[in-house]
């Protein structure tokens, strides 16, 4: 059995928490988080001990592996001390706001072999790995253009956005992680243009709430993102990839397929499947399940410390975009 440290106890380490306590090759030890009430109704609900510090957790030897699920500033020096102390990690998006500091992260933990994961849930979505199989099945062929549309359901709390790091850093990380998964070349050339057409208060904390960002490979690949912090009809999240051959296209979540005619409508469905921690219940399950898989087996992690690097520099050059109006080269090469 694998003995599992969760830190945190909020929104994300709360669902990675009950996720291990569920695996049957694994075992929760400990949840940590300085907020004491927090902590002791999760360890309580979840039959684990009760941890106020994750430096403390982190130094114990009954643990062989840590999910960090902490906020973003703290990721880093969590990781590393982890690292250090011979523990594999899962870290939850995005890697920190700062290029440098994540660079100089990366560069550690492959020097001292570390085994980091970064929590890129989307990658795990059923849908997207069904997305991901035929692709490599060669059902459309060459990939040629990604789609990617991500809509949050509505503006989160001011508190939280000041610090975000912004919605390229903190929401559109995914869809670049995404872009990079589904594109298979990694992306060369960045441009960006952003609005705030939610809230134009947003000024306010130099942030946006509209982003639309388009990539291109080496070879000609390209892919268009479009992230909104506002969708009224609830959390909107579509891909589309269409190749020589064909098209792949995954759709949102319902809580049924019901389907209601009436006097004044045909064709009503229900709501969209709220937030994230519903629409990606399973994609959340699939991704500790592989991190787990590939501790036991001894195998490769499925993403790594680089993803959470190269996410984060795209974020920052569609910035670079949106300041200056030029498109702007990324820095990252290859397959
Ligand atoms: N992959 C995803 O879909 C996803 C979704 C939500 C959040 N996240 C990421 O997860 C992280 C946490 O987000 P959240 O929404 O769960 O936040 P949250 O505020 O709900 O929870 C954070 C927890 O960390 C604790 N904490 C605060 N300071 C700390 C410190 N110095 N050391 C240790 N613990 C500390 C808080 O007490 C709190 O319980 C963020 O980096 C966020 O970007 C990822």
């Amino acid at each position: 059995m694998l003995r599992v440290a969760v830190l945190g106890a909020g929104r994300i380490a709360t669902i990675h928490a009950a996720n291990v306590a569920a695996h049957p090759d694994a075992t929760l030890v400990l949840v940590a988080d300085p907020w004491r009430a927090g902590v002791d109704a999760l360890s309580a609900q979840l039959g684990c001990e009760a941890v106020y510090d994750c430096n403390a957790a982190l130094a114990r030897d009954d643990i062989d592996a840590v999910v960090i699920g902490t906020p973003t500033d703290t990721h880093i020096d969590l990781m590393l001390a982890a690292v250090t102390r011979g523990k594999a990690v899962l870290c939850e998006k995005p890697i920190d706001l700062d290029i440098a500091k994540a660079r100089a992260a990366a560069d550690h933990v492959e020097r001292q072999g570390g085994r980091v994961m970064l929590g890129f849930n989307r990658r795990f979505d059923p849908d997207m790995l069904r997305l991901r199989q035929g692709i490599d099945a060669g059902q459309i062929g060459a990939v040629r253009q990604v789609i990617i549309t991500s809509r949050d359901p509505g503006l989160a709390p001011r508190e939280y956005l000041a610090h975000s790091g912004g919605i390229l850093r903190d929401m559109t990380i995914h869809d670049f992680d995404t872009a990079r998964h589904l594109l298979g070349e990694e992306p060369t050339q960045v441009s960006a243009i952003a609005s705030r057409l939610v809230d134009p208060s947003l000024e306010e904390i130099d942030d946006f709430d509209s982003v639309m960002v388009l990539l291109r490979t080496a070879s000609g690949k390209q892919c268009h993102i479009n992230c909104c912090r506002q969708a009224v009809y609830g959390y909107d999240q579509r891909v589309e990839v269409s190749g020589a051959l064909g098209v792949l296209l995954t759709d949102n979540h319902r809580p049924s397929t019901l389907r209601h005619w009436s006097a004044e409508h045909t064709e009503a469905l229900e709501p969209l499947q709220h937030f994230f921690l519903e629409r990606y219940a399973e994609a959340y399950r699939n991704e500790l399940g592989a991190f787990i898989q590939a501790l036991t087996a001894g195998t490769a992690l499925p993403t790594g410390v680089r993803d959470g690097l190269y996410a984060l520099q795209l974020a920052d050059c569609a910035l670079e975009s949106i300041r200056t109006g030029r498109v702007v080269a990324s820095g990252l090469s290859g397959a």
